[in-house]
């Protein structure tokens, strides 16, 4: 009885949805072709961080063909979605972001990008095709799902800040791992890497502003010289790494503009410094301004003049949990996957935040050998697209069944 019941349900929910089956079985019919189209589009039309309008309304057209639910969340770019199962269970989420780059791209591509001083140098068209491939492959499967997989169509990935404004919405209630990529142009198509901990630095940001006493060239007795103190506290900040942190702990701290004076016989009031500490664990990323701040303040005293640090928070260090990096690993051999050892990165990712309140594991997929990530060369191989929307749906299903089963 129960079971011609369900029957009956579930042929009725067929036909309520027999239009949207029709347009899904279409895409998944020619896949590969479809994701390659896509991502040549995403590709051609490049939006920086926080302006991605069109590609968001792409995806969401994209998704509504499919029948894929968007939710109904107050993002102004970007979106996310959602597929689920018959079988109530555990909601977790797989995210790409959406975002571009201010680059004048340097390929000859036929799907270049169409707008000058952008392009999708950093492979997040490839991520936003990944994941939308993946929920094209869950929505098919639904019936066999045992919970909900969100989809996390990221926008500003590249500014730092998306990934909060995406944990600001209700979009992440409830979940209970979550995944993301990025793609490696080290690592042959076919290849893959992760690993347990972090996969990518903290990044943080400082400026210094150096205030001395101004006064003409021929008599520097008379003033207090802020480039004498800039170049006395870039040199002293240089023992951060050298001397007060462990040879075995990685961390850098690099002053990466400086600006003072403008001219060749005043010597200026003022100074300005600007870099950033890259740092891959908690204590570290605590302990380095702190010892920042003494030396600035230490040197500026020394001399007679004023400093001061201004620090910059960005994205913490991605950690990826002991659990989910093995089971990330695990299917991607069953998958086919060649895995390659990383080496370590200190760029930056917001996913981080995310696994601050969320376990879950940051992979690198192989797009085949080319310029590195940022670069106007840089290029993603067709070939690494389908390989990765399965993957994610196949690691999607692994997670939910092993949550389920709890
Ligand atoms: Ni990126």
């Amino acid at each position: 009885m129960r079971t011609h019941k369900l029957k009956v349900f579930l042929n009725n929910l067929e036909g309520l949805n027999f239009m949207e089956n029709e347009a899904l079985l279409k895409i998944t019919n020619n896949l590969e072709e479809k994701l390659i189209e896509v991502r040549h589009d995403f590709h051609r039309h490049p939006e920086l961080s926080n302006e991605e309008i069109n590609t968001t309304k792409t995806l969401r057209k994209l998704l509504n063909e499919a029948g894929i639910r968007i939710l109904e969340l107050p993002l102004k770019t970007g979106l996310v979605a959602e597929v689920t199962g018959l079988k109530k269970g555990p909601i977790i989420a797989i995210r790409g972001d959406i975002d571009a780059l201010p680059i004048i791209e340097e390929t000859n591509l036929d799907y270049k990008s169409e707008v000058f001083g952008k392009m999708h140098a950093c492979g997040h068209d490839f991520h936003t095709t990944v994941i939308l491939g993946a929920a094209y492959l869950l929505k098919q499967q639904e019936s066999n799902l045992s919970g909900t997989v969100r989809f996390i169509f990221q926008p500003a990935e590249e500014t730092g800040k998306g990934a909060e404004d995406v944990l600001a919405t209700v979009a992440l209630s409830g979940v209970k791992a979550i995944f993301g990529l990025h793609s490696a142009p080290d690592l042959e198509v076919g290849s893959f890497g992760t690993n347990v901990g972090p996969l990518t630095a903290a990044v943080d940001r400082f400026e210094i502003e150096i205030k001395g006493v101004g006064t003409h060239a021929s008599s520097p007795e008379k003033g207090i010289d802020p480039i004498i103190v800039a170049a006395n506290i870039i040199t002293a900040l240089q023992t951060i790494v050298s001397r007060s942190v462990s040879a075995f702990d990685q961390v850098l701290v690099s002053v990466t503009h400086l600006n003072s004076g403008n001219t060749w016989n005043v010597i200026p009031t003022t100074a300005y410094l600007e870099g950033t500490v890259r740092t891959v664990n908690a204590k570290s990323r605590e302990f380095v301004p702190q010892r920042m701040r003494q030396i600035v303040k230490g040197m500026a005293d020394s001399f007679g003049a004023t400093a001061e640090l201004k620090w910059y928070a960005g994205p913490p260090a991605t950690n990826n949990t002991a659990q989910w990096a093995t089971v990330a690993l695990e299917v991607a051999k069953e998958q086919g996957y060649v895995i390659k050892k990383l080496p370590s990165t200190l760029i930056g990712e917001d996913f981080a935040y995310y696994q601050e309140k969320i376990p879950g594991a940051f992979v690198n997929i192989g797009t085949g050998v080319s310029y590195s990530l940022h670069h106007p060369k840089f290029q993603v191989d067709d070939a690494a697209i389908l390989p990765g929307s399965k993957y994610f749906a196949q690691l999607s299903k692994r997670v939910l069944d092993i949550l389920s089963q709890k």
